[in-house]
């Protein structure tokens, strides 16, 4: 079994106090659609072949979980590596891009739209229509487009056509403000593919299903070199998919679970995007989860140094998981993830995103915690998109 279908949060999305769906009433109907059509398909035995076919052969599932043994031995912990980095176009976010784009075609979409932080959704949708003969459109805010300049271009060279966002805070929560805008005018025949566990029900449920894969191979995998399960699991957090994915099949299991959110350049709001850590219950895009705000109910502007974490919400499910106290959830300054991101690239030689960088430095806090314990960590995606911003060779 590739993904998991559990916990279906029921008709109104709910996870806790949290989740839901607040739209337009013109999206209502569609987004009730998706919910019938998705449960339907993930039922189907053909529906569920041609995913795991597309995982196998395109994506390059399963990818490894590796044991790095030399970061192993500097922090003082066994660390292994669930390498989504390996991933065809470089990150999780094809996951749940080709299993959506699956969900497309089976709804007769005539096109597709979807919003892009990193660059990395953005790609993995692009790649996914390309695979499917599905016209598509990725909205990116105007400084995205400038700091993953690599990620746009590929967007383009996939045959998307790639719409920068110049409003509002000019990153991920205008892109995804857009749209939510250009949906509304078309609810029938446009696909909406979110990236992350967030937006209205049935997205954070959805993207849930469809990133389990990261923790089903992870835990089968662990078990299979260790013999037992890990101590504890790290990932990062921004809207929280690769988070969920993984942590999926060790909720019920006695193991620790930490989500590494962005504390970006300090904890005074618009210097952050660590919303699990300084969030307060609101209403982001569609969902009622914990969210950047003023005491107004202004959203504020986050900042990190990884754009995919850049983002003032999160998805209900973390919001529930962190009222309920099973993952905790802690900041990583942009410096502290820059460390690691160094670190790992001379011990291990490999690359890591910006963004899995706070989950290594999540691992090399947890390593001074719990000293000699066996430690999962999600590397949700490969570094090269962000050489740019890492700055000239020093
Ligand atoms: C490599 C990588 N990791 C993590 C994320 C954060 O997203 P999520 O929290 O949904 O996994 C992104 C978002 O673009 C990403 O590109």
């Amino acid at each position: 079994m590739t993904v998991s279908v559990t916990a279906h949060p029921g008709p109104r999305g709910r996870y806790g106090a949290f989740g839901g769906a607040f739209v337009p009433e013109t999206l209502v109907a569609a987004l009730q659609r998706l919910d019938r059509e998705a449960t339907a398909a993930l039922a189907d035995p053909a529906f569920r072949t041609a995913l795991d076919a597309a995982l196998r052969d395109w994506v390059g599932r399963p990818t490894p979980l590796t044991r790095a043994d030399r970061l192993s031995r500097a922090l003082g912990a066994e660390i292994w590596l669930k390498r989504e980095d390996l991933c065809h176009t470089g990150a999780h976010k094809i996951n749940n891009a080709v299993g959506q784009v699956l969900l497309a075609e089976r709804l007769g979409a005539r096109s597709v739209i979807a919003e892009t932080g990193a660059g990395q959704h953005g790609v993995a949708v692009a790649a996914a229509c390309a695979r499917a003969g599905l016209p598509c459109r990725v909205f990116m805010g105007a400084d995205d487009v400038a700091r993953q300049r690599g990620n746009a271009a590929r967007i383009v060279r996939f045959g998307a056509t790639l719409v920068p966002v110049d409003s509002g805070d000019r990153t991920l929560r205008a892109a995804i403000d857009e749209a939510l805008r250009a949906w509304v005018g078309d609810p029938e025949g446009l696909y909406y593919l979110i990236g992350s566990v967030v937006g209205p029900h049935p997205y954070p449920w959805l993207v849930r299903v469809f990133q389990s894969v990261i923790g089903n191979e992870a835990r089968a995998q662990f078990l299979a070199a260790c013999g037992r399960l890990p101590d504890a699991v790290a990932a990062c957090v921004g809207g929280g998919s690769n988070a969920i994915g993984l942590f999926q099949p060790f909720l019920d299991d006695e193991v620790e679970l930490r989500g590494y959110e962005a504390g970006g350049r300090g904890s005074r709001p618009g210097e952050h995007a660590a919303t699990c850590t300084h969030g307060t219950p609101g209403v982001l895009h569609g969902a009622h989860s914990l969210v950047l705000q003023d005491s107004g109910g202004q959203i504020v502007d986050a900042h990190s140094i990884a754009p995919g974490l850049d983002y003032p919400g999160v998805g209900p499910e973390h919001a529930a998981l962190a009222a309920q106290g099973r993952v905790r959830y802690e900041a990583i300054p942009d410096a502290e993830a820059r460390e690691a991101l160094d670190l790992m690239c001379r011990l291990e030689g490999i690359l890591p995103a910006l963004e899995s960088a706070h989950a290594l430095a999540g691992a090399r806090r947890l390593a001074e915690e719990r000293p000699g314990a066996l430690l999962l960590v999600g590397l949700s995606g490969r570094g090269d998109k962000d050489l740019d911003t890492l700055g000239a060779v020093a």
